[in-house]
């Protein structure tokens, strides 16, 4: 006996609905499928092929470059500054520790560290000045500085979110602007590549960061509206989110709550943490002609927790 379908009312009403598609567009059109040719009428400017011809590895090369990097002195910023000189680019890092981790005279590059709180504007603005004086350019800049504090909302005390807002939208929004002013004025275009998160994107298991979250966001919308703004100037801007990373921070959260040791691993999809070399090749493509056609993107770095949980 052959199916009948029946439908609610609701449902048959709805079926009524017209359909928009106007017939020039329906995929029987001639005009979609046909392959034949090229069509005559397209423009010279159209059929010219501008791309770059260099290498894929030309073009990821970062050699005559110079990157700033925020909060370089140890963590997911540090590797950054290995990455950049592995490519062949130089590197001014920035940091309020005494001095970074790792011995910047071994990296086979120019490298420079520079003492910095991205919060003081004075300081900074004598930081870059003295850069471009070092380096005679910046090409790109990545902001890494950041802090947390994860604790209940009800637990936030003014303080607490005015130092957050403070290293974390402040000192990454004016770090961009004196970056992209050097970029601007040497004519030059450039990549700015700013450190957002995963907990920009969702709330994560155990851990309660609802104005460090709130950063990150603002980071996330800077990043747009800068991409915007600064696109006419061929000054490139993109975030990278990463989830849980092994560094001093993560490790920071967990000494206070050391359930969060086994969270790190078991609830990303992908089943381990992330170590800060699974961050440096999204950021290496961002800051290299590789990628000049992409601008205002996020990259979500999080062993697959940005699309869901397999454990709590
Ligand atoms: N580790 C993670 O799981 C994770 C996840 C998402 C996002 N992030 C972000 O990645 C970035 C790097 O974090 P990390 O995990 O490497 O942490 P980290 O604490 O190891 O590194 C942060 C660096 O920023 C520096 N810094 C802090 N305040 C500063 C200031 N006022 N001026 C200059 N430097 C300052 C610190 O000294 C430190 O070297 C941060 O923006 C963080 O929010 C980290």
């Amino acid at each position: 006996m052959p199916f009948r379908i029946i439908r609610p009312q609701s449902f048959r009403a709805c079926s009524r609905v017209p359909i928009f598609a106007p017939r020039a567009f329906s995929i029987h059109s001639p005009r979609c499928i046909d392959s034949r040719a090229p069509s005559q009428s397209a423009p010279a400017s159209f059929r010219k092929n501008g791309g770059d011809k260099r290498s894929l590895s030309d073009r990821m090369s970062l050699k005559g470059k110079t990157t700033v990097i925020t909060g370089g002195a140890r963590g997911i910023g540090l590797s950054l500054v290995e990455a950049v000189a592995e490519a062949g680019g130089n590197v001014a890092v920035l940091d309020v520790l005494e001095k970074p981790q790792a011995d910047l005279s071994t990296l086979g590059v120019e490298a420079h560290y520079y003492r910095t709180d991205v919060t003081n504007m004075d300081v900074l603005e004598k930081t870059f000045r003295q850069i471009q004086s070092d380096f005679g350019r910046i090409d790109n800049c990545v902001t890494a500085a950041g802090i947390v504090a994860d604790k209940s909302f009800f637990d936030h005390s003014w303080d607490d979110c005015e130092k957050l807002l403070k290293v974390n939208v402040l000192g990454t929004f004016f770090c961009a602007q004196l970056a992209a002013k050097a970029m601007r004025d040497q004519d030059s275009g450039g990549s700015l590549v700013l450190i957002a998160s995963i907990a920009s994107h969702l709330a994560l298991p155990l851990q309660r960061l609802p104005m460090y979250g709130a950063t990150k966001g603002a980071v996330r919308i800077m990043m747009k509206q800068l991409a915007v703004e600064l696109a006419p100037l061929n000054i490139r801007v993109n975030t990278v989110s990463p989830g849980f990373i092994r560094t001093d921070m993560t490790e920071l959260c967990a000494t206070q709550q050391p359930e969060l040791y086994s969270v790190f691993s078991s609830a990303p999809p992908i089943g381990r943490i992330g170590e800060t070399t699974d961050i440096t090749g999204a950021v290496h493509y961002l800051l290299s002609d590789a990628s000049s056609y992409t601008t205002g993107a996020d990259i979500p770095i999080t062993g697959g927790l940005i699309a869901g949980r397999i454990a709590n």
